[in-house]
């Protein structure tokens, strides 16, 4: 079972705030990014140039293999031990869904169920980017989303947060799709007595605010996750002593040169932060690769996943 930490009306409180203040940022076309400062967004511009290079993989015979590549989920098991971790949560099994840009391929859906459908899991959390442009509609979204969530029915829950290509209208549809969004808030996630924390913020690469700092001022728990888009607050959440970072955004690089090294990865913070584990201070982190694409429907050097990461004791 799980319990949301904040009571019902303060929640209802800061959602509103959070929505009206996204919104803004959303229907003016404005990003705020960490390193300060607002802008306009430049995705649109980004998608124009990848045009042209996808003309260049077409006439060189690379696209389609790159489309063949994207269309191919790998599974990726992982198994990570903390010596804080409750005896009731050892042996738990997360399934980290990232980057699902789930309209980003015909039947995509489909194939993301065919990876995960066989999978044994106590509760999926999801690092954002559900559909594959940044603006626009969302709607065509809700109906793949709720056939997916179908075929998840963890049961501890599931838990989603928001990436830079999802909108703050998405909200209104979290739980009548089968699952809880988490917008700068923690919930308990209580086994046999014992609890452990997850916070989910709202993404901070286009949409950085106090807010989603400041809900990772949590204490009192022996073992606490941090699931967010980037690895942005990877080192707000490791001084505010989380013990698992979760999070997505880079999709591995999508098109990586021969040593899995990507030619653009979308991060500023550092190398190690691309894909795979990591460790910041005692916190470990893990990027997705992501399973879905964006900007191009292309992967090379780098494959798609769904992952599983089993925690135990130490
Ligand atoms: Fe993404």
């Amino acid at each position: 079972m799980y319990q949301f930490v904040d009571p019902p009306e303060i929640r209802k409180d800061k959602r509103l705030i959070w929505a009206a203040t996204r919104s803004v940022w959303e229907n003016m076309g404005y990003v705020l990014k960490k390193r300060g400062g607002k802008s306009k967004s430049h995705w649109n511009l980004f998608v124009r140039l990848l045009k042209i290079f996808a003309f260049l993989l077409r006439i060189t015979g690379q696209y389609k293999k790159g489309y063949g590549n994207a269309k191919t989920i790998h599974n990726t098991e992982i198994e990570l031990k903390f010596p804080n971790l409750p005896a009731a949560f050892n042996g738990f099994r997360i399934l980290h869904l990232s980057d699902l840009h789930i309209d980003s391929l015909p039947g995509f859906t489909s194939l993301i169920i065919d990876k995960i459908k066989d999978l044994r899991f106590d509760i999926c959390l999801l690092t954002g980017d559900y559909r594959i442009d940044a603006s626009g509609s969302f709607s065509h979204m809700l109906k793949p989303i709720r056939i997916l969530s179908k075929y998840i029915q963890a049961p501890f829950g599931t838990f989603a947060v928001l990436g830079n290509h999802d909108t703050y209208l998405m909200a209104q549809y979290g739980k009548e799709s089968g699952m809880e969004l988490l917008v700068n808030e923690s919930v308990e996630i209580i086994k046999d007595g014992q609890k452990i924390l997850i916070t989910g913020t709202d993404d901070p690469f286009n949409f950085y605010t106090e807010s989603a700092l400041l809900c990772l001022e949590t204490k009192g728990y022996d073992f606490k996750i941090a699931m967010i888009h980037t690895s942005e607050l990877a080192r707000a959440a490791s001084e505010y002593k989380y013990d698992l970072y979760l999070c997505g955004h880079t999709h591995g690089g999508q098109i990586c040169i021969k040593n899995g090294v990507p030619l653009i990865s979308h991060q500023f913070e550092g190398k190690k932060f691309n894909h795979g584990l990591w460790k910041l201070g005692n916190m470990t982190g893990y990027t997705s690769r992501g399973a879905g694409v964006s900007g191009m429907p292309v992967r090379f050097n780098c494959p798609a996943e769904v992952t599983i990461i089993k925690l135990q004791t130490s």
